[in-house]
């Protein structure tokens, strides 16, 4: 029923220059793989068939990436190294990928709604690249899709950090109804820990229907200046609902050096 998810991608990547001057940051590679393959295999898994990517200046590895290279291809075929290539062949052939730009830096709730194009009038997934998720049995978006199929409403990941961390967040609080899932009361961007309603943060995966857009339209910048997501969920949960799932899996910061340096460690495990 989620058929299309969205990646945001046009943010600069400045927490890690020099190596994102001229390499878009969802390129950094986690081992051998670009941190938005790990994404958009998360996806396919989830029954994702689209993948609406909103990109910006400089992002055009991202399209080079998912798309066959004739000359590679040419160059290593029927060699011993053509299993490098087995998996982004793959990611090519079971799905499709559109793109638009983001023009200006207007915050996450922007980004969404710069893809609205892309997305039409159908619930879809968001996931922020940057937060790489692993898990043993079910990929994060799997199992937010299968919750979706249940309550059909938007549905945010969550994750307990500790309390000095909340200001790195969108924070959430709310009522449990299920083993680990919130019905949501209150979320803030960002809060200072004495002003954070819990320490249940937001992390990157969404499943979001399509009204959010018009409820974005109508958001005022929030945290930052800029148009917040979290701000657009909490008008949503105030219509109707929107769930916090605590995920099956691990997390790790992709937009910091310790987070990529622990995920690196963590792959590099499990070879
Ligand atoms: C964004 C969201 C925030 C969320 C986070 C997850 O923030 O605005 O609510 O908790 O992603 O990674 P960013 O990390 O883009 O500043």
């Amino acid at each position: 029923m989620i058929k299309k998810c969205l990646f945001p991608a046009a943010g600069y990547g400045t927490r890690f220059l020099p190596a994102t001057k001229a390499t878009p940051k969802e390129m950094l590679p986690v081992l051998t793989k670009p941190l938005i393959q790990y994404g958009v295999e998360e996806a396919i898994d989830a029954g994702c068939e689209t993948m609406a990517i909103v990109t910006g200046r400089g992002k055009r590895a991202i399209e080079d990436h998912f798309d066959i290279s004739y000359e590679l291809e040419h160059q290593i075929k029927g060699t011993n190294k053509e299993h490098y290539l087995t998996e982004i062949r793959e990611v090519i052939e079971n799905c499709t990928f559109s793109y638009t730009r983001q023009t200006k830096m207007k915050g996450l709730g922007h980004a969404i709604l710069t893809g609205q194009t892309l997305i039409g009038n159908e619930p879809f997934a968001v996931l922020l690249a940057d937060d790489l998720c692993d898990s043993k049995a079910q990929g994060v978006l799997k199992q937010m899709v299968k919750l979706f199929e249940k309550y059909q409403c938007c549905i945010v990941a969550i994750e307990e950090v500790p309390k000095e961390d909340t200001n790195k967040y969108g924070v959430i609080a709310g009522k449990q109804i299920e083993d680990g899932i919130y019905m949501i009361d209150n979320m803030v961007e960002k809060p200072e820990p004495q002003d954070a309603p819990s320490n249940l943060a937001i992390i990157g995966r969404y499943i979001l229907t399509p009204d959010i857009f018009e409820i974005i339209e109508n958001t005022k910048p929030g945290k930052g200046g800029e148009i917040q997501i979290t701000d657009a969920l909490m008008t949503q949960a105030k219509r109707g609902m929107v769930l916090g799932f605590k995920f099956d899996g691990v997390r790790f910061d992709c937009g910091s050096i310790d987070g990529f340096v622990k995920a690196t460690n963590h792959f590099y495990k499990k070879i």
